[in-house]
């Protein structure tokens, strides 16, 4: 009967289910204090917190319209079941849920939507991060594929769930990451068929484990006696790209995907953190693959939540788990190089009251040099964000966290963390690097919960510097700026570069920040990526109602910021119940590649084939109607 319930539970009610909201006492009265210093802070400018934060220590100049750099004209918000450009753009289908990858293998089945068999040959479901990689004079595209929505995988199923070993392994198979070769044939980009660098990695596909947690104890399973080796990657939310030319996959909400065949079991702290529970989220894994029985097998769910580092220029190459960059909820990998070349790689953990941390690699760099394992060794941060402006990057070690050694921090980093009183936010999504400045921006997506209710681990959530709004609907863009210029400084400043909000509706805190308006609001930022002329896309997985506090927000949108001055444009608005997420640039700067994201996710799309289709999840191309520069 439980699974009934969470069955059809999004992920962030999945992980709230065992995490009830407390009773309200002292948890209530801490939020109140600090809910009322931020006002006594904000002084007469009426806005709240996030005025505090824009008007004395903002970054960023007041935005000035009058010299944009924005060079299209905005859309206008809609609901329309299609992919809406400025004047002078089109777009088109670069790949498809379902497209084979070689020749002899099955066109999309609209009927079955596809098998076990079809679907380990096909591009996967849900693509999300992705990057593209030019290798002599071909273009390879390695795109993650988060999850598979239910209702559609299994549309031919009474039940839309699985009900066969065979659509398990379909389930499992539209997992994973999909590397294939494109092309652009007669103005169109699309998958280069039985292409030598065509691969699917899947829930199934051996890797191997690196870092501190490599062979030890926690890792080992019936299977892996020696703790090295496992299978499998799933739930790639957003990802990554090395200066030395990997890809990488982050492995996000992995904890629905076990369950007990012992419906007494008692789960350990560890299983309680990361929100791993009795029933699955509905995928039924368990009933075709033990390892997902974490009855029988307790130590697999510590093999996952990691970054996965693939070459994608080599299809027999074995992916790597990186324990060294810690395990959570991964949303992005953003890496940059420190002022001495050290690899610093920003990453956000999505969940409600979650951190926000950093790697720094022990070794540099060297343009040329063997780089292959710089993210096997090196150290942990997570974030703490003072209100005045500043931070501090605090390193996880023994000493400090009070764990017994680099491996456990690196299994429990969310434990660890705590353990040094971490600043907990607002569901930290995508962190974007500034190509032109030392500077770096993260997507806190929304928070229902601040100030409310406490994070998985029982930490406050009292409302704070970077996360100035209780029960955060529409989400923000928090910025630091390292000292000194560099990236492996300890302390930087920060400030909030756009509070959403909806200025139709509200006219307090929930307004938004003043570079929002009611051309170009939206709620809940998630991808976000750097162009070559220093202009950041940012990307929403927001609610679609179009009705109370989103009324004129329409369907999930990207827009362009110009990070100099604060300047924001609605750039694009995507089909109906989809998330924009996914963003990549053609090298020439001609195209810019973007996931549409589970539309129809709730019944009310045929994107991008029209008429009574399936709806896919799709990589659309964007190019000007004059094949100039778009970014
Ligand atoms: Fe998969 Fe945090 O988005
Ligand atoms: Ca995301
Ligand atoms: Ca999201
Ligand atoms: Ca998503």
């Amino acid at each position: 009967m439980a699974i009934d319930t969470t069955r059809d539970m999004t992920f962030d009610e999945f992980d709230e289910h065992d995490n009830p909201p407390p009773a309200v006492t002292d948890f209530d009265r801490l939020a109140e204090g600090a809910l009322s210093r931020r006002r006594f802070l904000a002084g007469g400018v009426g806005f709240g917190a996030a005025a505090f934060v824009m008007g004395t220590t903002a970054l960023t100049p007041a935005p000035t319209q009058a010299q944009s750099r924005l060079g299209f004209e905005a859309v206008s918000a809609n609901g329309l079941d299609t992919v809406t450009l400025p004047d002078g753009y089109r777009w088109h289908i670069v790949a498809r849920w379902g497209d084979p990858l070689w020749s002899d293998a099955p066109e999309f089945d609209q009927e079955s939507r596809g098998t076990g068999t079809s679907q380990e040959t096909a591009f996967g479901d849900n693509n999300d991060g992705m990057s593209l990689f030019a290798h002599r004079g071909r273009t390879i595209l390695a795109a993650n594929n988060e999850y598979v929505n239910r209702s559609i995988i299994y549309g031919n199923r009474a039940s839309k769930l699985p009900e066969t070993a065979d659509d398990v392994r379909k389930g499992k198979a539209g997992h994973g990451v999909s590397v294939v070769e494109i092309t652009r044939r007669d103005g169109r980009w699309g998958i280069v068929q039985d292409s030598p660098y065509n691969r699917r990695i899947t829930a199934d596909t051996p890797m191997m484990i690196t870092g501190p947690a490599r062979g030890h104890e926690l890792m080992k399973t019936v299977a892996d006696p020696d703790g090295t080796t496992c299978l499998g990657t799933w739930n790639n939310c957003g990802n990554g790209r090395t200066p030395w030319g990997t890809y990488l996959a982050c492995e996000e909400n992995f904890n629905g995907y076990f369950s007990s065949s012992d419906p007494t079991l008692e789960r350990t702290a560890d299983q309680k953190r990361y929100g791993v529970k009795l029933k699955d989220w509905g995928y039924a894994w368990a009933t075709a693959d033990e390892r997902f029985d974490i009855a029988k097998h307790p130590n697999e769910p510590n093999r996952a939540g990691y970054i996965v580092e693939i070459d994608p220029l080599d299809p027999t190459s074995i992916p790597k788990k990186r324990t060294a960059l810690g395990r959570f909820k991964h949303e992005n990998a953003e890496v940059v190089l420190a002022a001495d070349g050290r690899v610093v790689v920003y990453m956000g953990d999505d969940e409600r009251g979650e951190f926000l941390y950093r790697f720094v690699s022990r070794d540099a760099y060297v343009a040329g040099g063997d780089n292959a394992d710089l993210l096997e060794t090196g150290a942990l941060y997570v974030a703490k964000f003072a209100d005045d402006g500043s931070g501090e990057w605090v390193e996880l070690t023994p000493a400090a966290t009070g764990m017994s050694s680099l491996v456990e921090i690196c299994v429990r980093t969310r434990q660890a963390a705590s353990a040094v009183g971490a600043t907990t936010m607002d569901r930290p999504e995508w962190v974007a690097a500034n190509p032109n400045k030392v500077e770096a921006y993260c997507c806190l997506t929304n928070n229902k919960n601040r100030a409310k209710k406490s994070n998985a681990g029982g930490d406050p959530t009292p409302v704070n510097g970077p996360n100035p709004r209780e029960a955060n609907t529409y989400g923000q863009i928090v910025r630091w700026r390292p000292s000194a210029g560099d990236h492996g400084a300890n302390r930087f400043a920060w400030d909030l570069f756009v509070v959403a909000g909806n200025p139709t509706v509200h006219s307090d805190a929930r307004r938004g920040s003043p570079n929002i308006t009611a051309d170009n609001m939206f709620n809940s930022p998630d991808g976000l990526a750097f162009d070559a002329a220093g202009m950041m896309w940012i990307q929403t997985d927001g609610k679609y109602s179009n009705e109370g506090d989103f009324v004129g927000q329409g369907n999930n949108q990207m827009l362009i910021a110009d990070p100099d001055t604060g300047e924001i444009r609605r750039f694009m608005v995507g089909p109906r119940e989809c998330e924009i997420t996914g963003i990549t640039f053609s090298p020439d700067r001609r195209t810019v590649f973007v996931g549409i994201q589970h539309p129809g996710e709730k019944g009310d799309s045929h994107f991008p084939d029209g008429g009574q289709t399936v709806p896919r999840s799709a990589v659309i191309a964007i190019e000007r109607e004059d094949d100039s520069l778009v970014a």
